[in-house]
């Protein structure tokens, strides 16, 4: 009998009390979680926070020191060949054929899951890589090497996706572009693991993230909810030449006034009543009001200097 028989059966992924250390340093230090099928998960946290060794061992690509990993059904390691047509995976440092054209490379890669060309040549245009089909890889650009290396992950149709940090390297229309496409692989139902530095993208894309610092998962919940979590106030900018710091002080519901550049910055958590009586003294065409965002759940969690 199949251990795993499709859609109903148990979550995407579930890692328990995962540990892992290279020599004195504890990459993964008890690690739970689970991701849900159809779910997009995030996996956040600065440079050296463990994320990928984490997705790794969650990939089969290394073992664990302890704890347990339910990969669709199976565990990953020792190394599970039925769950390789299952998964497809971007790793942070990816590997060509690199005396093969785009197309190529991307056929080789589509062959040996089985699939032909037709679809091979789809997974380039998914990616925006049609009109490189013919360049070696070796002559691609940083951002057009990723491209493929995702490409490469997708073109089998995996219901699991894993990608570690797939937009390092690409401009923001590329960056658009392929958060565009994961949305819509998204849609089919396929599970994707993502880690990323950039948080809007996470913010955006992720039905939930995962923080994680030294080691360990210091958060885990749907963006929403953590920002929210933070009780962050609003800011409101309206500048200066249409309205003072002596004349916003005034204003019922302002918590905070302050001047940045040629604007008077009112912070409030009551921006109703601010932006009703900003409203009765000047145009509010040119008011903006800015919200906390994933990016100030980052820094109050890490504690880091953001980083993109
Ligand atoms: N193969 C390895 N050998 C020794 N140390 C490693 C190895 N891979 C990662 N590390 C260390 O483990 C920690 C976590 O690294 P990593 O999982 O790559 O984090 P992230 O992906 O969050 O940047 C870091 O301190 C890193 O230097
Ligand atoms: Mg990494």
């Amino acid at each position: 009998m199949k251990e795993d028989s499709g859609p109903a059966a148990g979550p995407a992924i579930a890692v328990e009390g995962l540990h892992k250390s290279y020599g004195d340093v504890h990459a993964v230090n008890g690690v739970s979680f689970t991701v849900e099928r159809g779910e997009f998960f995030g996996v956040l946290g600065p440079n050296g926070a463990g994320k990928t060794t984490l997705i790794e061992i969650m990939e089969g690509l290394r073992s664990a020191d302890s704890g347990s990993v339910s990969v669709l059904g199976r565990s990953p390691w020792p190394r599970d060949t039925s769950l390789l047509p299952r998964i497809g995976v971007q790793t942070q440092a990816s590997a060509f054929f690199v005396r093969l054209t785009a197309a190529e490379h991307l056929e080789t890669v589509a062959a040996l899951y089985g699939r032909d060309r037709k679809r091979a040549r789809e997974t380039l245009e998914l990616v925006g890589l049609t009109d490189k089909a013919k360049t070696l890889v070796d002559d691609l650009s940083g951002g057009q090497k990723q491209r493929l290396a995702i490409a490469s992950a997708l073109t089998h149709e995996p219901e699991l996706i894993f990608l570690d940090e797939p937009t390092a390297a690409l401009d923001p229309q590329a960056r658009r572009n392929l958060w565009e496409m994961l949305r819509e692989i998204r849609t089919e139902g396929r599970t994707i693991v993502c880690t990323t530095h950039h948080m809007e993208e996470a913010e955006s894309l992720c039905d939930r993230v995962a923080f994680v610092r030294a080691g360990e998962v210091i958060a885990l919940d749907t963006p929403a909810s953590l920002v929210r979590g933070l009780n962050a106030p609003t800011r409101v900018l309206i500048p200066t030449a249409q309205l003072t710091p002596e004349q916003a002080k005034g204003l019922e519901g302002a918590d905070e006034v302050a001047t940045e550049g040629l604007s008077t910055v009112i912070t409030t958590r009551a921006v109703g009543r601010v932006l009703a009586a900003v409203g009765g003294l000047t145009e509010l065409q040119d008011v903006q009001t800015r919200t906390a965002t994933l990016e100030d759940v980052y820094l109050e969690l890490t504690g880091t200097e953001y980083q993109a």
